[in-house]
């Protein structure tokens, strides 16, 4: 499929996997109104893409993302229309969260330096998060008088525990990839000059599985932080009950012939042979 040409953003596919890179490396990839407009159309491309089986989220240069665009979102909102404010305002939150949030594959946050304030949402909103040791990550809000708003604390609260997530909003501190794997931020760290491999590494690892069963999981997985048991209990039965219906491969029909009559592998070691490799 053709990749249309932004000015913020650049996409870039191969391998079963799109791409999806912060392009404003002289402003540290910033936010921009612009950029959150390029961001929530390409993403749209990306989910439809069939080249695409995973999209990972990254930064040109040496920064993921420096936040919110000081200048052109924060003062630029001070001038702004009321109709462009809203515009803008729309698509910061469709892409950081929403898209993100229900995005039919999966998603990979690779952050391969600066990682600040509003960066924090898109950060969280994918389903994994591989970090550069070098990676310098923070909630700068507070350094400059305002709080994590938008969805920024929020979003922290569910990966950082709360008293890490109180000490790092007020105090501002920073902290690199080994210790965002710590405080639960990132899943894994290493050296930048390796980021890249180990990020293609897991999204090949995801492309081997069923991309039902992936989709599906990873939608239970954050449904159910929401609910209380019986509601998770009726919501994850009535799911696993649409995915034998949606899942083209019938991966489960498959994954129990291939372990019960074929012997040809152990499910708690590894994964049934997959026919055909699209969705
Ligand atoms: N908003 C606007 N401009 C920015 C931002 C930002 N968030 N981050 C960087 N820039 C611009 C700088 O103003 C500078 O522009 P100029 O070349 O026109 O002067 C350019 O990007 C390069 O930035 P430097 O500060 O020179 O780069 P350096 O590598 O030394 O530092 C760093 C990078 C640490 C990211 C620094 O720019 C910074 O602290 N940025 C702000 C980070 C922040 O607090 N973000 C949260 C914003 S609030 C929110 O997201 C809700």
């Amino acid at each position: 499929m053709a990749t249309k040409e932004y000015q913020c953003v650049k996409i870039e596919k191969g391998e079963g996997i799109g791409w999806l890179i912060l392009n404003r490396p002289e402003k540290r990839n910033a936010m921009s109104p612009q950029l959150h407009l390029d961001m929530a159309d390409a993403m749209e491309e990306l989910a439809t893409d069939p080249e695409v089986q995973v999209m990972v989220v990254t930064g040109a240069g040496k920064s993921f993302c420096a936040g919110q665009d000081i200048q052109l979102t924060f003062r630029g909102r001070e001038t702004a229309s009321p109709a462009d404010t809203r515009k803008h305002r729309a698509a910061s939150k469709a892409w950081r969260w929403d898209k993100l949030d229900t995005f039919p594959k999966p998603t990979i946050a690779m952050v391969n330096g600066f990682c600040f304030g509003g960066a924090f949402t898109p950060l969280c909103a994918c389903d994994y998060a591989l970090a550069a040791d070098e990676a310098i990550f923070g909630l700068s809000e507070v350094n400059w008088g305002i709080l994590p708003g938008g969805i920024v604390s929020w979003n922290v609260v569910q990966v950082m525990n709360y008293r890490n997530a109180i000490y790092y909003a007020t105090t501002g501190d920073t902290f690199d990839g080994k210790k965002a794997v710590e405080l639960g931020v990132a899943n894994f760290h290493y050296p930048l000059a390796q980021l890249r491999d180990e990020t293609i590494k897991l999204a090949k690892k995801l492309m081997e599985k069923s991309p039902a069963a992936v989709r599906y999981t990873k939608e239970a997985i954050r449904a159910v932080r929401f609910m209380n048991e019986p509601q998770a209990e009726d919501y994850l039965n009535a799911k696993s009950d649409a995915l034998k219906h949606v899942d083209k491969e019938n991966g489960r029909q498959e994954g129990m012939r291939q372990f019960l009559d074929e012997k040809s592998y152990r499910p708690g070691l590894g994964h049934f042979k997959r026919k055909k490799k699209e969705a």
